[in-house]
């Protein structure tokens, strides 16, 4: 029998990448007091441990996280921990366990406690078979273990929300570039590297061919979605619940290098392909987003000029 959700948020993993901007945001909106940060990992120095309540948690620690969910009174989670493709590929067991053991301890705790859930999925979902622009449904065939365990989270949620009625929603987020905290593990991380190897020594060696096109999404837009999604009433939300397509904008790492070369003086940009090519050659070019437009309203905001723009401005003004 489910009990009554309390009112407070709590982030997972919330010290990476997304965690970081998602629960400063989400302290801006509903008071710090409101969101619980938690992460496996301790860094007291780090802005959503200063800024608010923190809280030191597995999500494979079934019983510690139902404690936390009671403890500080918790009616929705923003499930964000995971390990990611690239470091996902070097420890397939690890990223298995991680992200489909620890979406299930989140998804058996909101069927507990009456949750909402918002649990992101990947383009990382679509194999080598996808067509190179992704339509919101096809075969999900991906040769990644992380893909896979995106594939599982996807109809995990399905499953629980036609089998319990847990509300649990998710994202297929693109590549996201940002500045605020380093990029976790992934193939897509040379989107975001490109910009601090530019400032800080004028080189960058990229790990991808530059003709690599890959769906990217500058960080601000992925934060707008995601809280669109979950203030989206539940009528609203089709069956593209577990992870909805979203576009950001698409390049290859060229034109990436090139926008940067036009912002920094003298940049320069060597191709050098290692493993993570062979993930990014599994992946879509670019995503059909007319389900999380028709449902949810989605339009990003942010092409690849604005986005560089956002980058350079964002990291040059960090380390004044
Ligand atoms: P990240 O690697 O930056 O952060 C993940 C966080 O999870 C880290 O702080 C890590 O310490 C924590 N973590 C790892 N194992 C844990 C455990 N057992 N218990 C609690 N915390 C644990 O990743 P991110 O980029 O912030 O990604 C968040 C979510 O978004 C993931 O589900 C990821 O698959 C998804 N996603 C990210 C991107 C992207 O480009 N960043 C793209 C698509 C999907
Ligand atoms: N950006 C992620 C990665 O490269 C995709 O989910 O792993």
């Amino acid at each position: 029998m489910a009990d009554t959700p309390g009112s407070r948020i709590l982030v997972t993993g919330a010290l990476g990448q997304i965690g970081t901007e998602l629960t400063e945001t989400l302290r801006e909106r509903y008071g710090a007091d409101a969101v619980v940060a938690s992460d496996v990992r301790d860094l007291p120095d780090h802005p959503c441990v200063v800024g608010g309540p923190y809280r030191n948690l597995s999500v494979i620690d079934a019983d510690a996280f139902d404690r936390v969910v009671v403890e500080e009174g918790i009616g929705t989670v923003y499930h964000l921990a995971a390990i990611l493709s690239a470091t996902g590929e070097k420890k397939p067991e690890l990223c298995e366990r991680i992200n489909v053991g620890g979406t299930v301890t989140v998804l058996e705790a909101a069927r507990k406690h009456s949750l909402r859930v918002y649990a992101p999925s990947s383009i990382a979902v679509f194999g080598p078979d996808a067509p190179k622009h992704a339509p919101q449904e096809c075969t999900l065939n991906p040769t990644t273990t992380y893909g896979k365990t995106k594939v599982t989270g996807e109809r995990l949620a399905m499953n629980y929300w036609k089998q319990y009625g847990v509300d649990v929603r998710g994202i297929r987020y693109p590549g996201l570039v940002s500045y605020k905290a380093p990029a976790g593990g992934g193939t897509t991380d040379y989107a975001v590297d490109i910009f601090h190897h530019a400032l800080e020594t004028g080189h960058y060696d990229c790990f991808v061919r530059g003709d690599t096109r890959l769906p990217m999404m500058y960080m601000a837009d992925a934060i707008r979605a995601t809280i669109a999604l979950m203030d989206a009433p539940v009528e609203a939300i089709g069956t593209a619940r577990g992870g909805y397509n979203i576009s950001g904008c698409s390049f290859t790492a060229t034109e990436l290098a090139e926008a940067v070369g036009a912002r920094v003086s003298g940049f320069t940009c060597d191709f050098l392909p290692d493993v993570r090519q062979k993930y990014a050659d599994s992946w879509p070019d670019s995503v059909d987003d007319e389900a999380a437009q028709a449902d949810w309203g989605w339009v990003a905001e942010y092409d690849l000029e604005a986005m560089c723009d956002a980058m350079i401005a964002g990291l040059q003004s960090s380390s004044i």
